[in-house]
């Protein structure tokens, strides 16, 4: 029997989605008491799913397609135009094993140690320093290891513009106009910095060790053979290291985490059972970053009793899904342990996106994200001491991305010698 499916009580739900964030997939299906609702966003037909069942089904290649489904401005600014979000099929997996073939366990231990180091000189400045805002120096740790990681050639006299670059591009998704304006302008000149530096590697003028990025995206090639469009390996390039920066919003929600539960301290500091990694895995689970992923149903199908018609938007609710009640008990408490004997469904717990990382859209850097995360907790419990001076912890959920209002403040920084 076919189901007639949810509709919200709005016609065009854009403006709702800018104005309540994080909280407005949510909202709507608690309202409707559906896991799948109907509404209309950037005046397109969009169906809204979340839950296990709903991120196995938009992680299957036979009814869900890339092409088109991601709106224009995210493209102009997060995304990026032409790149591997947008693919589909053998032109995407062809894609993929080059983003993969960048994450070996050797390469991922080289950004771990990149960061860290990074981190630990920084860590020097801060003893001196009364106040330290948490989140901007994480993104400059992180920017400034992840371009040397990358195998591009960073100059000390620009790693301001390009870690503000990076930053902004990473910033500029939620619905602001300024930070829309910001994240594109930063694209731009991003672009064009990479597209001189891969030209330079082209013609052999710059030679970065072959296992690096930006020598991987120059010299990939096309199944006809030939070198990628221009325009097309920046955004590739860029794909391949910007996203970290994300891990600074969430280095800092489990710095929040640090400081709001005491006794996770200790815990770190002891690691025992790996819980650094456990809780690595709540704070991606618990704090917001990445609302919800859209694709275009290929072809029209029966999902429980409801019709989806092929061309229709459907949009994933990530941060729902990784909180759903059905999935998780007490979804929304912080309780790192919980991940002691999780099974590891690839369709519950979705904060980078689910599925397979080699056959799907599966985020490309997850077990980087994880590694990192982990060292940093593990460095700011072990390898310094520091204050939480007074000031405003509150995150606001209507902002994406969202972080500590005060962007977490840290004073008399002491390194554990
Ligand atoms: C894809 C989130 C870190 C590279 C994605 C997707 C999400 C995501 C939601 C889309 C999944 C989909 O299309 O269904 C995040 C978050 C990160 C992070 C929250 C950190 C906190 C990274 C890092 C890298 C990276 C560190 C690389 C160094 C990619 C790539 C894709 C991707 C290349 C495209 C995969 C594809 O379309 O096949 N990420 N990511 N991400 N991510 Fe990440």
């Amino acid at each position: 029997v076919k189901k007639p499916i949810p509709k919200t009580k709005e016609l065009d739900s854009t403006l709702s989605l800018i104005n309540e964030g994080f909280d407005f997939l949510p909202s709507r299906r608690k309202e409707l008491q559906s896991d799948i609702f109907e509404t209309r966003l950037l005046g397109k037909k969009s169906l809204c799913i979340a839950g296990e069942e709903a991120a196995a089904v938009f992680y299957d290649n036979k009814y869900f397609k890339r092409k088109g489904a991601a709106p224009k401005p995210l493209k102009k600014t997060l995304l990026g135009e032409g790149g591997i979000h947008g693919r589909d099929g053998e032109d995407h997996h062809h894609q993929k094993r080059m983003f993969l073939s960048m994450m070996t366990p050797e390469r991922l231990e080289d950004m771990k140690r990149l960061a860290i180091e990074e981190l630990d000189r920084k860590a020097s400045e801060w003893e001196g320093m009364e106040q330290v805002l948490l989140l901007d120096e994480i993104e400059e740790v992180l920017a400034r290891s992840v371009m040397n990681w990358a195998g591009l050639p960073l100059k000390e006299s620009e790693v301001k513009q390009r870690t503000q670059e990076l930053v902004a591009m990473v910033d500029s998704f939620g619905g602001s106009l300024t930070r829309f304006k910001e994240g594109a302008e930063a694209r731009k000149s991003h672009e064009a910095w990479l597209k001189g530096i891969i030209t330079d590697i082209r013609e052999r003028v710059y030679s970065p060790p072959s296992y690096t990025p930006a020598y991987i995206v120059a010299m990939q090639k096309t199944p006809e053979g030939k070198f990628l469009d221009l325009e097309v390996a920046a955004v590739d390039l860029n794909n391949a290291y910007r996203p970290i920066i994300a891990a600074a919003y969430l280095i800092v929600f489990g710095a929040l985490a640090i400081h709001e539960y005491p006794e996770m301290k200790a815990k770190l500091q002891a690691d025992e059972n790996n819980f650094s990694k456990l809780f690595a895995q709540e704070v991606r689970r618990y704090y917001p970053f990445a609302p919800a992923m859209a694709a275009k149903a290929n072809r029209d199908f029966v999902w429980h009793g409801y019709h989806v018609k092929e061309g229709m938007l459907v949009v994933l609710d990530l941060f729902g899904t990784n909180r759903h009640p059905d999935l998780w008990d007490n979804a929304d408490e912080f309780i790192p342990e919980r991940f002691a004997d999780w099974k590891g469904s690839p369709f519950a717990f979705v904060p980078q996106g689910g599925g397979h990382h080699h056959a799907g859209h599966r985020c490309a850097g997850e077990w980087m994200t994880v590694m990192v995360m982990q060292s940093f907790f593990k460095y700011l419990t072990e390898n310094i001491s520091y204050k939480v001076p007074e000031q405003d912890l509150s995150y606001d959920m209507a902002r994406m991305p969202t972080m500590p209002k005060s962007r977490f403040i840290i004073s008399d920084v002491m390194k554990i010698r």
